[in-house]
């Protein structure tokens, strides 16, 4: 299967992603020998072959009341579920980083670390089908895994991983790219190899990830000695916006309920004060509800510093292609 081509019907060895609630999520690959529990119940991966993708499938469990939905996978629900080999990027970086490295279809790209893969998996999707991304990683084992899951989501035709450690090596491409991603923990000592892998006659977009504001500070030095132009660090926080019900009171609602509570003490006092006294509960009158929504207190933390930079090409009477 692929992350590229969205497909009807669930099939023998694909990959689902079982969706519970937005914070429960979870991969399968689709086994028929396989069954997948968790709290709602017991699901049959065989019951979930000829399903539609995106269908809510109510399996038998062991109350008869589980549920989840059987999603196509896409890159953005990948961050959710990918296994966590490093820190990876989610889409409030993802969608800004893309926009600011003016990516799109038949981009080249260069990128490192790969970490994880989530940050590849979209720059995969937003250049296809023409365009190219290499992916850079030191770690052995993060490289061949990220290699696989490239190969098992139909994305190696768009992705050249390659396990070296850039730093040393640098990357050992000249004159072809357009943008550059560097989550690296010293950006700055693979800039100056960055720079010679963009297409030298046309403007290039770097962006480097950095937790620190020291590492920031680093690779603006770097980025200003090796001739970049326009830096910027800009830092991105989600802010969920959620759903919930407030009842709404008129004012002869809000009397009255004052009354009801008066009467309530009133006859709480009574009954105290006369053990033998009854009272019948009057049926509960709620208000209508309201649907609002209400942002958390506090926007969920700092992931990163996005430091972009522009790089232009020096040319001798040359025309600048854009
Ligand atoms: C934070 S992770 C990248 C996560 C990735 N952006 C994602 O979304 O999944 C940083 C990666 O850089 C790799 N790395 C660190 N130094 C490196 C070097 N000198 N050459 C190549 N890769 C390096 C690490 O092994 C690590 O996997």
């Amino acid at each position: 299967m692929s992350f590229l081509k969205y497909k009807t019907y669930i099939e023998e060895g694909d990959l689902v992603i079982a969706y519970m609630t937005r914070e429960n999520m979870t991969p399968l690959i689709i086994d028929s020998k396989l069954t997948y529990n968790n709290k709602f119940g017991t699901f049959k991966h065989s019951d979930m072959i000829g399903k539609e993708y995106g269908t809510k499938a109510f399996m038998p469990s062991h109350n008869g009341r589980g549920f989840m939905y059987l999603l196509h996978p896409t890159p953005e629900l990948w961050t959710y579920v990918v296994p966590h080999r490093t820190q990876i990027l989610y889409i409030a970086d993802i969608s800004f980083i893309t926009t600011y490295l003016d990516l799109k279809p038949g981009s080249l790209v260069l990128e490192s670390g790969t970490g994880s893969g989530s940050f590849s998996h979209s720059l995969a999707r937003t250049i296809a089908p023409h365009g190219h991304l290499y992916t850079f990683e030191y770690h052995e084992e993060r490289a061949k895994a990220a290699k696989q899951d490239f190969e098992e989501h139909g994305l190696s035709d768009l992705i050249t991983i390659d396990c070296r450690d850039v730093y040393k090596s640098g990357f050992g491409i000249t004159d072809l790219v357009s943008a550059v991603f560097l989550d690296l923990p010293a950006p700055w000592d693979a800039i100056s190899s960055a720079k010679a892998a963009f297409r030298q006659r046309r403007i290039g977009k770097i962006c480097c990830f950095s937790p620190c504001i020291e590492q920031v500070q680093r690779t603006c030095a770097s980025l200003n000695e090796n001739g970049f132009v326009e830096i910027k660090m800009f830092e991105c926080l989600i802010r969920n916006q959620e759903v919930h019900t407030i009842p709404v009171y008129t004012v002869k609602d809000a009397v009255s309920k004052i009354k009801t509570q008066q009467d309530k003490k009133r006859k709480r006092r009574e009954q105290e004060e006369d053990p033998n006294h009854t009272t019948k509960s009057q049926p509960r009158q709620d208000p209508p509800n309201l649907y609002v929504s209400k942002t958390p207190t506090e926007a969920r933390g700092h992931t990163s510093y996005l430091t972009f930079a522009t790089f232009l090409p020096v040319l001798d009477g040359e025309e600048v292609i854009k």
